[in-house]
């Protein structure tokens, strides 16, 4: 399973990716707002500085929701650097987007998906990445890591490429159970992904190694 976090924070990404275990970044229009980015040149150039910190692939979102403008936008981020991802929202134009985006080359990460149905539809128009949001879908009262499992078969039986990258991940077991249900990719805050070191036997294992360390000096 891939790692990416989901972040905007230029020194969160640094701490993640010194872990050596980062494989990517996912970014949303949220995330950009949270870290003060302001004006399309900004966002732009903040897009490019996490593509030259992170040797991986780099989700950048569309914030339009017609054809055209999705296009239009998705190309010019694209051109940004080869490694940023398209991410395209689920709505009836951004699965027309995905398919013109499969076609001519140009990756995508499908967003604000909520089912299995919508999880086919960007399959079948080729998307390269699928964003289940399991924290949103545990807020509603549902199971978020059961749709990653069900989107884990479906895909299996089916044959379909495109990767589960399991999103809105809000701690450390989200991460676990994830990796058990099928997901390709895991985009995490980085306090999700630090939570998978701790355990009190470590530290307390630690601690006696260390003491007992003491009397072999
Ligand atoms: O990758 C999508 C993610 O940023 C949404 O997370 O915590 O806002 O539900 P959250």
């Amino acid at each position: 399973m891939k790692f990416f976090i989901d972040t905007a924070n230029l020194a969160q990404i640094k701490e993640a990716n010194e872990l050596g275990i980062l494989d990517g970044v996912t970014t949303n229009p949220s995330l950009m707002a949270k870290e003060g980015i302001k004006g399309h040149d900004a966002v732009m150039a903040h897009y490019k500085a996490i593509c030259e910190m992170v040797d991986g692939d780099i989700s950048a979102e569309v914030i339009s929701t017609d054809f055209n403008g999705i296009v239009e936008e998705g190309k010019k981020l694209a051109a940004i650097h080869p490694n940023i991802v398209v991410k395209v929202p689920m709505i009836k134009d951004g699965v027309k987007a995905i398919k013109w985006f499969t076609d001519n080359g140009i990756r995508t990460n499908c967003t604000l998906v909520f089912s299995a149905g919508q999880a086919i539809l960007a399959a079948k128009a080729g998307a390269t990445y699928l964003s289940p949001f399991i924290g949103r879908i545990d807020d509603s009262n549902w199971d978020g890591v059961e749709l990653i499992a069900q989107i884990s078969q479906i895909y299996s039986i089916q044959g379909f490429k495109t990767q589960i990258l399991a999103a809105s991940i809000r701690n450390a077991l989200h991460i676990v159970k994830c990796a058990e249900a099928g997901a390709d990719v895991c985009t995490c805050p980085l306090d999700s992904i630090l939570g998978l070191l701790k355990h009190p036997l470590t530290d307390i294992g630690l601690a006696k190694f260390l003491e007992d360390a003491k009397k072999t000096a």
